[in-house]
């Protein structure tokens, strides 16, 4: 039976209130999505929630299926809808963009499909499951973020294949990321105690306190004894790592 907690955006109907305080686009992603959208005037934010890195000098739409995200964008021009049935005609736009939102699609391969169709240009930003390392959350303390990220994130050789990617870069993580998505922190571990910025992350928000909160008080008295910091002593020096996120740019 389909329920209102099947709808794909019902996780961020629950948790988006809030999201925009925690999840602010980070200046350095920001530039790399605006060189790859090349100067597009028309341009569609798919999986769009509250707006980040929509480019200033293009007209923009946005399309997210939660309302509760809808509500946060600062845009007048929105639509209620899910990537896999873009209500646009083929050719409609110079680009469309998809920022860390297709691990959300239940049919990612058709959603990427209907990115093909309405615009001439894609620019996705997404995680490469395969790519090591991994963050040290999920080896020491939650291995079932890892299991609920492999489920939900396609490979990054599906995407580039779906979308017939012709570039494919690198985007390592500044110590100081400001988008508080889950690897913002690597650098910064007591900031996974917060529950206000654990509760902007879906993985968080899909985990049963009875899994987060024992994780959380271990890390909590390893930080406290510093042996998280003799572990991660070579993390501590570091300014950004690569953690497999990569932007991914198809069409013309
Ligand atoms: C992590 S947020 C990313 C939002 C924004 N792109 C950003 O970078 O901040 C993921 C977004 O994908 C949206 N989403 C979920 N299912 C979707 C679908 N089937 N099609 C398009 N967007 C979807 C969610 O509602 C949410 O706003």
């Amino acid at each position: 039976m389909d329920t209102a907690a099947d709808r794909p955006s019902a996780i961020y109907d629950r948790i988006g209130m809030g999201y925009s305080d925690i999840r602010r686009p980070d200046p350095r992603l920001h530039a790399l999505i605006s060189r790859a959208l090349g100067g597009a005037r028309t341009v569609v934010n798919v999986g769009a929630g509250s707006g980040s890195y929509e480019p200033e000098e293009a007209d923009v739409i946005a399309v997210d299926p939660s309302q509760v995200m809808l509500d946060q964008h600062p845009g007048a021009a929105k639509v209620k809808a899910g990537a896999e049935a873009l209500p646009f005609k083929s050719g409609s736009f110079d680009a469309a963009m998809a920022i860390m939102t297709i691990h959300h699609w239940p049919d990612p391969r058709r959603g990427l499909r209907e990115l093909r169709r309405v615009a001439r240009r894609q620019v996705v930003f997404t995680w490469d499951p395969a790519h090591r390392p991994e963050l040290w959350l999920l080896e020491e303390y939650l291995p079932e973020i890892r299991e609920l990220e492999y489920s939900r994130f396609a490979s990054l050789d599906e995407v580039a294949d779906a979308l017939e990617a012709h570039t494919v870069l690198p985007f390592p993580v500044p110590h100081d990321f400001t988008d508080g998505f889950q690897i913002a922190y690597w650098r910064r571990p007591d900031s996974y105690l917060d529950p206000v910025i654990r509760r902007a992350s879906s993985t968080f928000a899909q985990l049963p306190p009875s899994v987060v909160e024992p994780a959380i008080a271990r890390l909590r008295a390893d930080l406290d004894s510093r042996s998280w910091h003799r572990r991660h002593a070579d993390l501590l020096g570091r300014q950004s790592m690569d953690y497999g996120y990569r932007l991914l740019v198809g069409g013309k």
